[in-house]
């Protein structure tokens, strides 16, 4: 349904486009589609069906037939649960990985789009407001000094109790957000007409409300 209004999130690892997009949908009765999740899913697949991550057909020809799910915030891949599994900082590094390779965003971006079918949509990732949604209403680039990103991905490991070292961490995040922005097929960089939120200041409510509120302004300017 081209009709339906897109919101798109984009920025880079722990910026808390997750977060607050996924606040903003439920702020407004959205669908949300977590676009990070399906790089994940296609990584974790590869990885347990002994598919090389350099091998961009195979893994091209996995993410077109992705047997995933989403249910109340709960990720299943083949009917097996893997919401946590999903999110290893591991699987990031191999969602990352796989994500530079064109068949394979090509091989999702279908799925993607389908996500766009009811009241309407909040899209998170690094190419939704530039390749997948470019019609979204409001895009949103959020942003935050890579200091503040790692001690947020810190803190949200610690809760978990997941062992975890600020020092990874920032090489991680640092190395990700090179490969994410260098990359010749849909580069991590905010689209033209994106508004740039930096939320190193600020929390995660507060970037809620400045969302809704670029949002209601969106809405005025129709
Ligand atoms: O949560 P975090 O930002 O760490 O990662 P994510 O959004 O789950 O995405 C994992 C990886 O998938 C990223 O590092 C990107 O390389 C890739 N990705 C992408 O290329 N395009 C998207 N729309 C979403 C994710
Ligand atoms: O999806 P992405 O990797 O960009 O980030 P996330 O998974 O939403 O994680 C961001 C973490 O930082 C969450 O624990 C948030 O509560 C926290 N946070 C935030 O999202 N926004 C802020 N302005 C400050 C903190």
């Amino acid at each position: 349904n081209p009709a339906s209004i897109v919101i798109t999130i984009d920025g880079p690892t722990a910026s808390g486009k997750g977060t607050v997009a996924h606040r903003v949908a439920k702020h407004l009765g959205f669908q949300y589609l977590d676009s990070g999740a399906l790089y994940r899913l296609t990584a974790l697949m590869a990885i347990r069906t002994g598919v090389s991550l350099q091998d961009e057909a195979g893994i091209a020809a996995l993410a077109r037939t992705l047997p995933c799910q989403f249910q109340h915030g709960h990720v299943l891949l083949g009917g097996q649960d893997v919401t946590d599994a999903v999110r290893a900082e591991q699987i990031g590094v191999s969602a990352s990985q796989i994500a530079v390779l064109p068949q394979v965003r090509q091989a999702l971006v279908e799925l993607q789009v389908s996500f766009r079918d009811g009241v309407g949509l909040v899209a998170d990732g690094r190419d939704m407001g530039t390749v997948i949604f470019p019609d979204a209403r409001l895009k949103v680039f959020l942003t935050a000094s890579a200091e503040a990103r790692a001690s947020r991905r810190y803190k949200q490991l610690i809760e978990k109790g997941i062992a975890a070292n600020m020092e990874d961490l920032v090489k991680d995040l640092t190395e990700r957000d090179a490969r994410d922005s260098s990359r010749a097929t849909a580069p991590l960089k905010p689209a033209p007409d994106a508004i740039i939120l930096d939320t190193s200041e600020m929390n995660a409510e507060q970037a809620v409300q400045q969302v809704l509120e670029w949002y209601a302004e969106a809405q005025r300017a129709m």
